[in-house]
């Protein structure tokens, strides 16, 4: 009697957790993270940290990774397959670089795939950044292109052109999208339809003297070629253009937890990281 209870229960046990029948609950492609948020905690500001999200396929048919769609230039995604078979897992690889960041911040990536029930889901990074030059403040007098500034304020804007070089080089100062920040905006309609090309290359180029803008030209002791200030100028306004072709009313729908995400924040900008 003792001896088939035991067994009864051993064949149960056998049928609740068996894969086959899991599956069978969940029909279509099915993604579960593991968790869909991270924080990183307080980070220095120097210093681009990573986290691996784990994934799963609960579902009972083949699940693809359509797209990676980080909120801002500082984030990039990647994902280490993209089709995952009913039961095997995945990694999604996100790095956050905090450079030009201060406090709090709010970033995500949104992660779309052929989930029959969820098609897309936004995982979330949280992170404190803390500043590391002590002297920040009373070294203005300084230009941000010397041995002692460059690694953040020239380093990284190397090789680059266009939004890249845009955020490694001009956000520190004008924000992230244009906004202004200890600079003035330079995505507004006004100063757009105000300024053409020209006016904004020569600021960018040769800067003002006593202003807090630099000249960015060789020329001028900066670190752009040509090239690269020209690729500046066309990035910058473009933004006249995309400012109307927003549907602004989607996007506040579709974001509408995350309340500070960038506004210019851009659907289907997928640049190096689409998978
Ligand atoms: C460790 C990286 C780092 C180094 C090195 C660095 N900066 Fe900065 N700098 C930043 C960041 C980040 C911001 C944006 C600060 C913010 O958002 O409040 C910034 C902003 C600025 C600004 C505009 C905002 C303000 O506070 O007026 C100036 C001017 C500036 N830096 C000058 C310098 C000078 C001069 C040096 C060299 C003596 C230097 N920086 C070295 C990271 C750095
Ligand atoms: C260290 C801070 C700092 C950095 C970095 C910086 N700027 Fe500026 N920029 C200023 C300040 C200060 C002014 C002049 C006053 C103002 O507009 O706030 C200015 C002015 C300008 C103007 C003219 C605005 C007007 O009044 O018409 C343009 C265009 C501009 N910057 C573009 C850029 C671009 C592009 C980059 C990146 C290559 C850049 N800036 C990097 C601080 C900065």
């Amino acid at each position: 009697m003792r001896l088939i209870k035991i067994f009864i229960l051993i064949l149960l046990w056998i049928v609740v957790n068996s894969p086959f029948l899991a599956s069978a609950q969940e029909k279509g492609p099915r993604i579960r993270f593991e968790t869909e948020a991270h924080d990183f905690g307080k980070i220095p500001e120097d210093k681009i940290v990573e986290h691996t999200f784990k994934f799963f396929n609960d579902g009972d048919d083949v699940l693809e990774i359509k797209g990676l769609d980080p909120s801002c230039g500082c984030t990039e995604a990647f994902v280490d397959k993209k089709i995952i078979e009913p039961g095997q897992t995945g990694e999604i690889k996100v790095t956050l670089n905090p450079i030009g960041k201060r406090g709090k911040i709010l970033k995500s990536v949104s992660v779309e795939t052929n989930d029959s029930v969820k098609p897309e889901i936004i995982l979330r990074l949280d992170a404190q950044v803390f500043g590391v030059l002590k002297d920040h403040a009373q070294a203005k007098d300084e230009s941000i292109f010397s041995e002692k500034c460059k690694s953040c304020h020239v380093a990284r804007g190397e090789g680059k052109s266009g939004k890249e070089l845009y955020l490694a080089d001009c956000a520190f100062c004008h924000g992230d999208n244009g906004e202004g920040k200890s600079a003035s905006a330079l995505n507004s309609q006004e100063y757009l339809t105000k300024h053409d090309a020209n006016y904004i290359k020569d600021w960018i180029a040769n800067g003002k003297d006593g202003s807090g803008m630099p000249g960015f030209s060789k020329a001028k002791g900066g670190p752009l070629d040509d090239k690269q200030v020209e690729s500046l100028v066309a990035y910058i306004t473009k933004w006249k253009k995309r400012e109307k072709a927003l549907d602004t009313s989607k996007i506040a729908g579709k974001y509408v937890v995350l309340s500070n995400l960038p506004t210019t924040h851009e659907k289907g900008h997928w640049k190096g990281k689409r998978v």
